[in-house]
């Protein structure tokens, strides 16, 4: 079903030819919506503008969505929804379990490439919003009807696991008892070991030349520093509340076997050439090439995700591939898509999208870290969080917080500001939600029923009941802009109408329709605060 903004827009449409262009009215006595569609056509025409709009009513039959439009100041035509009109569409959305949420006419099969932690380490704060982002993404696609296919592009192959697997024998390491924390403290001291000490560096390169030639000793100890890495990960994403699950891992080993043929074929068909030893791709528009090939015959990132390109166009089938990590990575992921065009890997009908996002700050405004200067680890920001509100409360603050800005800007970690219960926060939605659920369990208690809304007389009642209308067409939005914050700012909007509403409209001591239909209002606001929030990836409690 369209929105009442967009019925009413294509039918004035239709008799002036052109978008009406309508806005919010700035003022109830205003109506609902108003637009300068008379102005515009009269300054083309040369003519008055009073007359073109009263021409504009003349001709418009709206008789079953709106009031009489009435022609304001210089000509603009103000519009007002019957009032029927919106307790019926609010009525029909209450008992939508989508609550208006529209089912797309194409259904996609949307691939997207999210959180893809790094194995031996922690997860750090960059990992925090890939996370929360990418699983918003998820929500919202999958709520509109498309198949979303998450890939965890696991950080689980590369040079590293040469020293990382040389130190575990050097220290006599008991694998069976390490766990990420102590894989990445090992991380740290193979590190430093590498630098020091010439021997090592040397055994650690011979190490990974029989990581690849599949030496089952070396194999099973790449294979347990994966199994610690993944536990602690899921503890982290339980913890977090996020859909990911272990289906959802295709690390980059796993593309390793089509590594060799896909230089062999951008090589044989000119696409790659050979450039001091090394195989690389020139695509036009960017000054280095991306490497295919290194120089000692090694493979990396960029071919890694050529060859991932590949698995989610011809085996995954998708339609469109999302790829979320920090802003950082926006040149990379650029040079791949131009490349993956080039060799014919990304068909023009695969939508390919990176989606960089800021930097956490500290309370000092730069990047967040530790007293040592250090890499935060996510799970410290929870435990942050967490010391100034309940775990669902604390996972809320922390999610609004990371989604409530446009994604490119840099926001600051304020465990103490995103926790509370005023203002733009996640706890604020969860708090109206809880309150919703408050007054309608007072009803029920009371035996009050809220069977439907027939009654929208008070002009904040009219206000709650157009913007909760609003809803789908809001999500619409997010799934194609990919603006998480465009839903955050809606809901926070809801809420404050909501507290108009109530602070005007007394709705248990009020009686009748009038009672019955304020009942059905905050039901409708509640379902719309849980069904966004959900979206965003947050719990909507009953009691807070
Ligand atoms: N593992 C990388 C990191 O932690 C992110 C991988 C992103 N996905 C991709 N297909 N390259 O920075």
């Amino acid at each position: 079903m369209s929105s009442l903004s967009s019925q009413l827009s294509q039918r004035i449409e239709t008799v002036t030819g052109t978008d009406p262009e309508l806005r919010p009215a700035t003022k109830p006595q205003f109506g609902h919506f108003q637009s300068n569609v008379a102005l515009r056509l009269a300054k083309q025409e040369g003519v008055n503008p009073r007359d073109v709009a009263a021409r504009i009513v003349a001709d418009l039959d709206l008789d079953d969505l709106c009031e009489t439009p009435e022609i304001a100041g210089p000509g603009f035509i103000n519009f007002r929804l019957r009032s029927g009109v919106l307790a019926a569409t609010v009525t029909a959305q209450l008992a939508d379990p989508r609550a208006g949420i529209p089912h797309t006419s194409k259904p996609q099969r949307v691939i997207i490439d999210y959180s893809s932690p790094n194995v031996a380490k922690q997860m750090h704060v960059g990992h925090l919003r890939t996370t929360i982002i990418g699983d918003c993404f998820n929500r919202v696609l999958t709520a509109l009807g498309h198949t979303v296919i998450p890939q965890n592009h696991l950080g689980d192959w590369g040079r590293q696991f040469g020293m990382l697997i040389e130190q575990i024998a050097d220290e006599h390491l008991d694998l069976t008892i390490l766990d990420l924390a102590g894989a990445e403290a090992l991380y740290r001291r193979a590190n430093a070991h590498l630098a020091s000490d010439e021997g090592f560096a040397a055994r650690a390169r011979a190490r990974v030349v029989a990581l690849q030639s599949g030496d089952p000793e070396t194999l099973a100890a790449w294979h347990r520093l994966i199994e610690i890495s993944l536990a602690g990960f899921n503890a982290t994403y339980a913890r977090m509340n996020v859909l990911l699950t272990d289906d959802d891992i295709a690390g980059e080993s796993s593309y390793n076997e089509m590594l060799p043929a896909i230089a062999g074929d951008l090589e044989a068909r000119g696409v790659a050439t050979m450039d001091n030893g090394a195989l690389v791709v020139f695509a036009e528009g960017f000054e280095a090439p991306a490497i295919i090939r290194n120089s000692a015959g090694g493979y990396g990132y960029d071919i890694t995700d050529l060859a991932a390109i590949r698995h989610r166009v011809d085996t995954l089938h998708a339609d469109r591939i999302i790829y979320v990590t920090d802003a950082r990575q926006h040149h990379h992921f650029e040079l791949l898509f131009a490349v993956a065009r080039m060799a014919g890997y990304l068909p023009a009908g695969v939508v390919a999208e990176h989606v960089g996002y800021g930097m956490v700050l500290g309370a000092d405004g730069t990047p967040i870290k530790t007293r040592d200067g250090g890499t935060v680890p996510l799970e410290s920001l929870l435990d942050a969080a967490e010391e100034h509100a309940s775990p669902q409360i604390a996972l809320s603050a922390i999610k609004y917080a990371d989604l409530s800005n446009s994604l490119q800007k840099d926001y600051v970690f304020d465990a103490e500001r995103m926790t509370r219960t005023i203002g733009d926060t996640g706890p604020y939605l969860q708090y109206a939600h809880s309150r919703c659920a408050g007054i309608l369990g007072e009803a029920r208690a009371r035996g009050i029923d809220s069977a439907g809304i027939e009654v929208l007389a008070e002009p904040t009642e009219q206000e709650l009941a157009l913007w909760l209308t609003r809803f789908g067409e809001t999500v619409q939005v997010v799934a194609d802009e990919l603006t998480p914050h465009k839903l955050c700012i809606y809901l926070f909007e809801l809420a404050t109408k909501f507290s108009s509403f109530y602070e005007k409209c007394p709705v248990l001591k009020s009686e009748g329709a009038v009672r019955a239909s304020r009942l059905g209002l905050v039901a409708a606001t509640k379902q719309v605060l849980a069904t966004g929030l959900d979206l965003l990836g947050i719990e909507a409690p009953e009691r807070m």
